[in-house]
């Protein structure tokens, strides 16, 4: 087995379906583990369905069901959506289950034990859609600066974390591990919040019935936010299985959006410290995908399903362009336009030509039957930098950069192609030298791309004549200069990535 690689998406709330906010964090976190996979790691690559609140309780009331009923319909369509996306998780944990509540119980049973957690009253303003508070002074135009939607006044006794004593703990532990949260103005912002003064937090409720229920004070269930978290020790075995949980923990990445950074970069390390596990080795922050500049949201209604993109673009020209397109961190304005240019211009012109050519070529000079490559040709240089600047971006988290550059290989080859123009010479060796480093770049190409692509580049590797599927192998060895055997029939097919009409 190689080293454990461990990496967590956010868990949704089961209020609505899933939009493409979701399914960006769902496919990154895929991609990359796809990556890592490929690379050796042993790797557990885990999402989820965060159910329980008031906000998943009073959508099911609204829509005459009990809870439970609800989230099972509504978890399932995110278990479609990730399907459909060609999502490969290790596992899909729910909140209802009851391996989450023993873990929940038991790992805040922990912290209650070690005396972190007491009884007060909390009142406070409270937006639904969050499932957080906030102070006064924390609203936009009395607002809830998230959803710009009203918030409630609450008033409950319930039990109290005790995170004001976590401060100096917090910023001791940052400055040791200044790679705990990337990139570095997200690290900045949890600092900040942290020197700010922490509060202690309200974590449990009386008001509600749909939670997990407080071991040790049973007409009280736990905060939303206090059992979500928790998952991502429920999945490893927590308080079940030390040696499983040893394997993965506290070596996580946790891939989050920028709006739960407080919950992730705050709460949590502090919890685990409470209940006397390491804090999560990483969290990486990225932005929100907007549409015409808001945040699309499930309570803003501008939300987009993947569905209608992948009927455009397919699965793969979709995975393709988020992962392309939005630099990883930053915000992203998603326009409709600019999804199929990207496909245009770089699966079905620069990839998809370059295939369909060296194919056709192949077939008029080599009677269909590749050439080996030659060990001097001039792409391999290109191809050697390409796949060592991919997997740098990779483990650095930037699959814009790693696409960037697996593009600059395909480019390199087109102008190879066309520099020595094989289509207009005799059959013979300078024929084969070319064609057959073109094949080889196609190989490295299914190779590099195939995290981002699972389904397109298997086809493309067919079509090379190979068999297996591309992340079959290992890399870095697989993508080293030579490794196309030649002899093999190129499979003549309809294109790849069928050109789109804008509209
Ligand atoms: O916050 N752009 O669930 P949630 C980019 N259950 N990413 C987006 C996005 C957008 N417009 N919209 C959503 C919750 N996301 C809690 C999490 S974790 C222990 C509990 C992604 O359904 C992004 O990853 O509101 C964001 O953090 C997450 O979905 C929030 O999903
Ligand atoms: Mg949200």
């Amino acid at each position: 087995m190689g080293r454990p690689f461990y990496l967590t998406t956010p868990i949704y709330y089961v209020n609505d379906a899933p939009h493409i906010g979701h399914a960006y964090t769902t496919v990154v976190g895929d991609a990359i583990c796809r990556w890592q996979r490929m690379a050796g790691r042993d790797v557990l690559f885990l999402t989820g369905t965060d159910e329980h609140g008031l906000k998943v309780a009073q959508v099911a009331e609204a829509n005459g069901v009990n809870p439970q009923e609800w989230t099972d319909r509504t978890s399932a369509r995110f278990v479609a959506a990730w399907r459909q996306l060609d999502i490969a998780e290790d596992d899909f944990i729910r909140t209802t289950e009851p391996r989450h509540y023993a873990a929940v119980q038991r790992f805040l049973g922990a912290i209650y034990d070690r005396g972190d957690i007491e009884l007060g009253t909390y009142e406070g303003l409270y937006c639904v859609p969050c499932e957080d508070y906030y102070t006064e002074a924390q609203l936009v135009d009395g607002n809830c600066p998230v959803h710009l939607k009203p918030v409630t006044a609450m008033k409950e006794e319930n039990y109290f974390f005790k995170l004001s004593r976590y401060g100096d703990r917090l910023l001791e532990w940052y400055e040791a591990h200044p790679d705990a949260v990337r990139p570095g103005t997200k690290r900045n912002e949890a600092l900040a919040f942290i020197r700010s003064g922490l509060e202690d937090i309200s974590i449990t409720r009386t008001s509600l019935r749909w939670g997990v229920p407080v071991p040790w004070d049973p007409g009280h269930v736990f905060y939303v936010w206090y059992d979500a978290l928790v998952n991502y020790v429920t999945a490893i075995g927590y308080g079940e299985d030390p040696d499983r949980f040893q394997r993965w923990w506290p070596a996580v990445h946790h891939v989050i959006g920028k709006e739960i950074l407080r919950f992730h970069c705050v709460w949590w390390p502090a919890m685990c410290m409470a209940a006397g596990i390491d804090p999560p080795a990483s969290v990486f922050v990225h932005g929100w995908l907007l549409v015409g500049g808001e945040k699309m949201s499930k309570t803003r209604l501008n939300q987009i399903a993947p569905a209608d993109l992948i009927a455009d673009v397919g699965v793969d020209g979709y995975r393709y362009h988020f992962l392309r397109d939005v630099p990883f961190g930053a915000d992203g304005d998603f326009s409709h336009e600019g999804m199929v240019a990207r496909y245009n211009a770089d699966l079905a012109n620069n990839l998809g030509n370059l295939l369909s050519r060296v194919t056709a070529v192949v077939a008029r000079k080599c009677e269909g039957v590749a050439p080996a490559p030659p060990a001097d040709s001039p792409l391999a240089a290109v191809a050697a930098q390409v796949s060592a600047d991919a997997a740098g971006a990779w483990e650095r988290f930037a699959p814009h950069e790693a696409l960037e550059a697996t593009w600059r290989l395909i480019h390199a080859a087109n102008a190879h192609l066309e520099d020595n123009e094989p289509w207009k010479a005799e059959p013979g060796p300078a024929v084969d030298a070319v064609l057959g480093a073109a094949v080889e770049t196609l190989r490295i190409v299914a190779l590099l791309a195939a995290p981002a692509m699972p389904g397109a580049c298997g086809q493309l590797w067919r079509r090379l004549g190979l068999g297996g599927r591309p992340d079959e192998l290992r890399l870095p060895e697989a993508t080293a200069w030579g490794g196309y055997p030649g002899g093999l029939v190129l499979e003549r097919g309809t294109p790849l990535f069928p050109r789109i009409q804008p509209d």
